[in-house]
């Protein structure tokens, strides 16, 4: 058996220059701040328990385990699910139950008090949220799941800290040091050069993105809320306190670091300081230290931003195989919403098969329909024009109207998010259920449409290719929680009424049945090899606009997987489906025959079929 050193040697070895030639880019020559990070490496590698490092060892041999047709998301809030991290334990039967094999605590780690933006504002990276528990619950939590086939993932804010962190209290008191840490400036003009190319995320609730703070005298860079202050990634001491941070989590038997807001990590003036290049090389540097030290553990990251900005995440040109190994696939999301609320899937087919690759080098999507954030309307105007009929900016407006219960005849209710009049911005909020239509649902017909609509959702989530997450309480469709407003921390901020508590009693018929519907297409995902996210994914035009399709390459053959947007019933030419390779016709997910009339395949209402 090699011993420890020998195997950090080896390590250190296979990932040295990924680390190093993107570290070198940022920082240029500092021997003796890449000294401490080699001896930060070994530390943290030293402490690693050793079931950890047993772990380690398993997964450099199956390098693509996340990438596993037997990989199911869900993602909870730890007090909404089950009020503590002890209580978490009591719940694994349910996790099972439902298949699944990736948890992601929702932020957990100690906030600032008061309204911390659902806990991304991190005072304490080292300590738990005392109101979820101890390290120690953590750490059982996590072991607990473990044992039981499960992974476990955290959020890593990187982009900010709360300003109450102790970073940030140092350089309130003037520690240059410390003052370094932030991006901080004397007078308002350099602020105010930025701010010219910079966009708002939260227009109405954090108008702008600089902080004058009278006590001290200075400007502070607060992209999001004033409360979170950007880090300056452009300052080294920075790179090795996360690291530190990170490797530290790791230890304590986290799976996968979700890195928050990666996409604002580097700034440059006369740019909108989003995606620049050098992001991907803190992505690549991050990601080779923990290849090194704590080789087991992913990178999730996190951009919302457009197709072109976002493919770049999952590793690029020089990247390729080396930056985040999951990233949110917010289009796929848009897509659906969009698709589903005009019946035509036209968009969707032009937008997922021009801008984004079939397959990644160990890399995948992490695949959702709805999350704990608002659904802005990623659709640009180029990409619209390509639609004939369609103006980008038109549509935008009508989903927004549309998933705010504002547009006539809409089966959806939600909230608008962040009205931006300068630019006519408007986001979403919304759960699944109510977006899709159950909340309003009157009849048993409009009901059942509703739960028509949220599996075809999860059963697109589920074989799109990637990882599928499913939100706390989509599995049993929720509907909009309102209470929120009675929450004084959460009032002002209506992404709270799809963050909804769990409630534990006996489900209701509708309930029973859409956790049935879920249930069945994570069993039957499974079983089928072919749905593997490592698997290229290539989309394939029907011609018939109601209708979403793609195919899953796999060593068992194709799978054509089949989605009908509209309320009617659709036909495609069974050639088509041949075409692909597909020779019966025959659902593997209902486990059914599809009928074929006329050469003609039958589409039902809202239809997910998986030929194979
Ligand atoms: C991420 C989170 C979001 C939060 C933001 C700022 O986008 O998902 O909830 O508001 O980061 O930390
Ligand atoms: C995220 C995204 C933004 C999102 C927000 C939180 O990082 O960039 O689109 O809406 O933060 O909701």
């Amino acid at each position: 058996m090699p011993d420890d050193k020998t195997l950090f040697d080896l390590r250190w070895n296979r990932s040295e220059a990924d680390l190093l030639s993107s570290f070198r880019l940022l920082y240029g020559q500092t021997p003796e701040i890449e000294t401490r990070l080699k001896a930060l490496l070994l530390r943290h590698w030293k402490e690693r328990p050793v079931e950890l490092k047993a772990l380690d060892l398993k997964r450099d041999l199956e390098p693509e385990w996340f990438l596993s047709e037997k990989m199911i998301g869900y993602v909870f809030y730890v007090d909404r699910f089950a009020g503590t991290f002890k209580g978490v334990a009591q719940h694994i039967p349910y996790l099972k139950s439902l298949g699944v094999t990736y948890v992601h605590f929702m932020p957990c780690l100690r906030p600032r008090p008061g309204n911390s933006d659902g806990g991304y504002s991190v005072m304490e990276y080292r300590a738990i949220n005392p109101a979820l528990g101890t390290t120690k619950d953590f750490e059982n939590a996590a072991t607990a799941l473990r044992h039981e086939g499960m992974t476990v993932t955290v959020d890593l804010v990187l982009n900010h800290t709360a300003k109450e962190h102790e970073w940030a209290e140092k350089a309130k008191k003037g520690d240059r040091k410390y003052q370094d840490y932030y991006l901080m400036f004397d007078n308002p003009e350099e602020p105010a050069a930025y701010e010219k190319n910079l966009v708002e995320i939260f227009p109405n609730d954090a108008p702008g993105n600089f902080t004058f703070y009278p006590e001290f005298g200075k400007y502070v860079w607060t992209t999001f809320n004033e409360h979170q202050w950007d880090l300056n990634w452009a300052n080294p001491e920075v790179f090795l306190e996360i690291v530190d941070i990170m490797l530290f989590l790791a230890n304590k038997g986290v799976d996968c670091l979700r890195l928050d807001a990666v996409a604002f990590m580097w700034k440059r003036l006369g740019t909108n300081c989003q995606n620049l290049p050098e992001v991907h090389d803190i992505l690549q540097a991050l990601r080779a230290a923990t290849r090194i030290a704590a080789p087991g553990v992913i990178h999730k990251a996190e951009a919302i931003v457009a197709p072109r900005d976002l493919v770049p995440y999952l590793g690029s040109g020089r990247h390729r195989g080396r930056e985040a190994n999951l990233a949110y696939h917010n289009n796929l999301m848009v897509q659906y919403w969009s698709s589903l609320a005009t019946r035509d899937t036209r968009l969707m087919t032009h937008v997922l098969s021009t801008h984004f690759p079939s397959s990644f080098r160990n890399a995948s999507w992490a695949t959702y329909i709805r999350c704990h954030d608002d659904i802005g309307w990623a659709i640009t105007d180029e990409d619209g024009a390509a639609i004939a009929d369609l103006n980008a900016f038109e549509h935008r407006k009508f989903l927004a109207d549309f998933y705010a219960g504002q547009f006539a005849g809409s089966f959806a209710r939600g909230g608008i998010f962040q009205e931006n009049p300068l630019t006519g911005d408007r986001r979403n909020s919304g759960s699944f259920a109510s977006l899709a239509g159950l909340e309003a649902a009157q009849s048993e017909a409009e009901i059942n449409a509703a739960l028509d609509r949220i599996l075809l959702g999860v059963s697109l989530m589920a074989t799109f290719g990637g990882l599928p997450l499913l939100y706390m309480g989509d599995e049993i469709g929720l509907t909009n929680d309102y209470g929120f407003v009675n929450n004084l921390d959460h009032a002002h901020d209506n992404r709270w009424m799809h963050r909804p508590v769990m409630p534990w009693g006996k489900l209701t018929d509708v309930q029973q049945r859409i956790l049935d519907g879920t249930r069945a297409i994570i069993t039957r995902r499974k079983e089928l090899p072919q749905l593997s996210a490592a698997n290229p994914t290539l989309i394939v035009d029907s011609g018939n606009k109601a209708i979403f399709s793609f195919v899953r390459e796999g060593d068992e053959g194709p799978l054509l997987a089949i989605f009908n947007f509209s309320e009617l019933w659709e036909n495609i030419p069974a050639d088509f489906a041949r075409e692909q390779g597909i020779t019966a016709f025959e659902d593997a997910l209902s486990g059914g025959k599809v009928a074929v009339e006329d050469g003609l395949l039958r589409l039902p209402p809202y239809c997910r079929m998986w030929l194979t």
